[in-house]
């Protein structure tokens, strides 16, 4: 399970600080997003933190993603300069692929290095991101590949392991850890949503409300498929409350629509609701 801490403002001074001494021992920076919500699920001082130092987005989760979606979030990034990829770290997806970018964005130092006579020496990485985008899984999916640990760099105080991966890398075995920013109502449901934040933080009713706005306006067809509804009771349904209602119904739970919205939110986290993302990109957003 996640890290589910309360972010009060000194845990948060002591995110950024940790993270900051954490980053002045790496090269490159893999900042973790879940592709569900790439937006979202970044914390938006990154940049304040990382500065110059070289970094690699990754979407992580894509297997639960809408793949339409997160081709077009990979495009919208490029776009921007930014490097970034799609994996699945718990079935090893991309893996090599995120390997690879690293190594090319460290590759012109390297060779000025080598011009200078420098040895080469392990490329040193670090996992960077919110409570739950799969930090830890990713560092296991690459202990799992290639196990050994180094011992402490010398002048570092504070014991950090290193774990080698192959001969290239070195990744640092605990991952910088930040806070979610939900300041926008929007952002906090799609953070519970996708188990980033606490359920007590938010009414499930409205959750599932959310939700089903998502799949009203974007994806229906799954309504139909994995909720057996039909599109006349789609369209029909003065409300979304009153679609909920119908659903509660169609579940046997009667007017239970607070268990109905727990099943319901409950069945999107599993991906059993279909591949949806609920982030847009900027020129796709739906109002
Ligand atoms: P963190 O260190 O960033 O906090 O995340 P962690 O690795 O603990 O992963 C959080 C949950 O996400 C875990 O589920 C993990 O298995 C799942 N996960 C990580 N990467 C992927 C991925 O690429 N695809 C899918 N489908 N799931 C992924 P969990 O063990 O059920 O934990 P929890 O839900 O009880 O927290």
């Amino acid at each position: 399970m996640a890290d589910q801490i309360q972010w009060f403002p000194g845990h948060m001074a002591k995110a950024r600080r940790e993270a900051s001494e954490k980053l002045n021992l790496v090269d490159v920076v893999i900042e973790l997003v879940d592709a569900r919500i790439p937006e979202s699920s970044r914390n938006p001082i990154i940049p304040e933190i990382i500065k110059q130092k070289p970094k690699v987005l990754v979407l992580n989760k894509a297997d639960m993603a809408d793949e339409k979606q997160t081709k077009l979030w990979l495009a919208y990034y490029k776009a921007q300069g930014e490097t970034a990829l799609a994996i699945d770290a718990q079935h090893n997806k991309g893996l090599n692929q995120l390997e690879k970018a690293c190594k090319d964005l460290m590759a012109p130092y390297f060779e000025k290095q080598k011009e200078k006579g420098v040895k080469p020496r392990p490329i040193r990485v670090m996992i960077l991101g919110i409570p739950n985008v799969g930090k830890s899984t990713l560092i296991n999916r690459f202990v799992g590949k290639n196990q050994a640990i180094t011992g402490n760099k010398p002048g570092v105080t504070k014991a950090q392991r290193w774990l080698k991966m192959g001969k290239v890398f070195e990744l640092l075995d605990t991952p910088g850890i930040l806070w979610p920013k939900f300041d926008d109502p929007d952002v906090g449901k799609k953070l519970a949503l996708t188990g980033a934040i606490k359920d007590q933080l938010l009414h499930m009713d409205d959750l599932a409300l959310y939700l089903l706005k998502v799949y009203t306006n974007r994806y229906p067809q799954l309504l139909i498929e994995k909720l057996k509804l039909n599109s006349d009771q789609i369209a029909h349904s003065e409300s979304l409350v009153d679609l909920l209602l119908h659903i509660t119904q169609k579940m046997g739970l009667k007017d239970d629509y607070d268990q109905a919205s727990i099943r319901l939110v409950n069945e999107y986290r599993k991906a059993n609701l279909g591949l949806v993302t609920l982030d847009l990109v900027p020129s796709e957003e739906i109002s």
